[in-house]
């Protein structure tokens, strides 16, 4: 129960990692907010969470819409009265090089999985800043450190800004008493992964020293340390979780 106490919110957690980083949080005592796009996704976590806990609060809201965001923040502290740790895990797989990416998709990439990230951190970071103390948490991927993936360009795009907003905010938020820090996960285990062409992920999989690919709760531990006490001193920081997929 080292939560116990601390308020979360995690967008993008109706399925897969977010599902397994909220679900560990309410194990560790944490009050959680849950989000995705999907109602009855999000029902199903909401029921599986409150097993554990009934400090659960489901908001179904599109995290690339500021008016949005600012809503499903509102709420979270109506019914929590704080947020003491943000994950910004919603994200959408995009397809293609750029001769095959269309100008809409590059621009749905770019909101969907970058701006939400500046949306839910600036509707955060001024509850925090009060508070004197907060943590945000990015989900980023290895496509964003290494031009050989099996992802879009867009994607690994987004994946790359969302590292350098990751710093830039540690910079900025740190004397505010706010940690912000970054996980790049290789492949893992989702409805996200099984979209990926069959033979390509195959074939990377085998290359991956750990012998495996992740699994949600590969990726969930990472976020639990990185909300704990244990990571008071750590900020500015993407940590891999890939096996070994990808070491620079
Ligand atoms: N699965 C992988 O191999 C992998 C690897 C590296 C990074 N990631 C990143 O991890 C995060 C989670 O991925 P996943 O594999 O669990 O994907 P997933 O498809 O299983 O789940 C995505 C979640 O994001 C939500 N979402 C999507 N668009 C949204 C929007 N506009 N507003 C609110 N919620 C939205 C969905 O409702 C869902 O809850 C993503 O940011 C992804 O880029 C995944």
């Amino acid at each position: 129960m080292r939560l116990e106490g601390k308020v979360a919110l995690v967008t993008g957690s109706s399925k897969g990692i977010g599902e397994a980083v909220a679900f560990r949080y309410a194990q560790e005592g944490a009050a959680v907010v849950i989000n995705g796009t999907n109602r009855s996704d999000l029902k199903k976590v909401e029921e599986r969470i409150r097993k554990t806990t009934d400090a659960v609060l489901s908001i179904a809201a599109d995290v690339s819409d500021g008016a949005q965001v600012e809503r499903m923040v509102e709420k979270a502290i109506a019914r929590f009265g704080k947020l003491d740790i943000l994950v910004n895990n919603a994200g959408k797989m995009f397809y293609g090089k750029v001769e095959e990416t269309s100008e809409e998709d590059w621009g749905r990439a770019m909101s969907v999985n970058l701006k939400s990230v500046f949306l839910c951190s600036k509707a955060v970071i001024p509850h925090m800043q009060n508070r004197k103390k907060g943590r945000i948490i990015n989900m980023s991927s290895t496509a964003g450190k290494t031009a050989r993936t099996i992802t879009g360009v867009s994607y690994a795009v987004t994946k790359a800004g969302i590292m350098y907003l990751t710093k830039r905010m540690a910079q900025d938020l740190g004397p505010h008493g706010i940690t912000v820090n970054c996980i790049a996960p290789g492949p893992v285990d989702t409805a996200m992964a099984r979209t990926f062409p069959e033979d390509l992920l195959a074939a990377y999989t085998s290359t991956i020293p750990l012998g495996r690919m992740g699994v949600p709760e590969d990726v969930a531990k990472v976020a639990f340390f990185l909300a704990s006490d244990d990571a008071d001193y750590v900020t500015g920081e993407v940590i891999d979780v890939n096996g070994g997929s990808y070491i620079d």
